[in-house]
């Protein structure tokens, strides 16, 4: 039986190259990038398709090759990819708020569109959006960052909805967000020292998170175990609040 495609948004590193690792055996891959040159590993038999999120006619050229090259079998979309300039608000450049806003909320969002599109023609369909645990608990210097992070909970809760509200009976469509905590990779590498110590003493597990606790959650969300999770926001942090 042919087996069903998942697309990975930020593949090339951190969560979402230890997500494509992690569900490479049982799902056609669909890997994304901001370009090709930044995958240093590719799970063998994936599909590449990059865009840099925070280009408009990137991002629509991205939705409409997703649609029409891969919408027969598309089973899940994983919004994992995400950036970061974390300082305060008052010395923040626009063009950062914009960045932010374009690849964190609003590729998601257009993304998510194309997915719906897809799902209600093959009437079944997974979307996990990726927030974090600053969209709910707030953090100084990440007030956008954050901002993009919340909204993906609230677009997921939404969206879930409106699958119910459109979809017929037999249609199964879920729409969730994790929200990872403190998880090394390039990301939290930047954070300074001093600010890692602060984190790690507030997460009660007593570590940082490994890509694989965040990995090996996505695999249980997306088989047919989770299959009663939706509409809601799962948070995988240590107890970290
Ligand atoms: N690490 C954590 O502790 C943590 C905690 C909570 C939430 N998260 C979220 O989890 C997700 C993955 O984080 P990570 O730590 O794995 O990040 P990462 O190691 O920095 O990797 C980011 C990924 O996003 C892609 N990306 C960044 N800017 C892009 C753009 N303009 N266009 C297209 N793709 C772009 C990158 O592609 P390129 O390689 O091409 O740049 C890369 O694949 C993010 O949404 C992040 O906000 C992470």
């Amino acid at each position: 039986m042919e087996k069903k495609k998942v697309l990975i948004t930020g593949a090339s590193r951190g969560l979402g190259l230890a997500i494509s690792k992690k569900l490479s055996a049982e799902y056609t891959l669909i890997l994304h990038a901001s370009k090709p040159e930044s995958f240093t590993h590719v799970e063998p038999g994936s599909h590449i398709l990059c865009a840099d999120l925070s280009d408009g006619e990137q991002l629509t050229t991205f939705c409409k090759q997703l649609k029409k090259e891969h919408g027969d079998s598309l089973y899940a979309v994983i919004n994992n990819a995400g950036l970061t300039h974390d300082k305060p608000l008052l010395f923040q450049p626009e063009r950062e708020i914009d960045a932010m806003l374009n690849v964190n909320l609003k590729a998601p969002i257009l993304i998510s569109k194309t997915a719906m599109k897809i799902f209600g023609l093959n009437k079944t369909g997974v979307i996990i959006n990726i927030s974090s645990v600053v969209g709910e608990s707030g953090h100084a210097f990440q007030s956008v960052y954050a901002a993009t992070k919340a909204g993906l909970v609230a677009l997921s809760r939404s969206l879930a909805q409106e699958a119910g509200v459109l979809s017929e009976e037999g249609h199964s469509i879920r729409v969730f967000s994790v929200s990872p905590g403190f998880i090394e990779t390039d990301m939290t590498d930047a954070i300074p020292q001093v600010e890692k110590e602060k984190i790690l003493s507030m997460i009660p597990a007593k570590r940082f998170g490994k890509v694989d606790d965040v990995a090996d959650a996505i695999a249980f969300l997306l088989s047919d175990k989770a299959a009663y999770i939706n509409g809601t926001n799962i948070h995988i942090n240590g107890g970290l609040i």
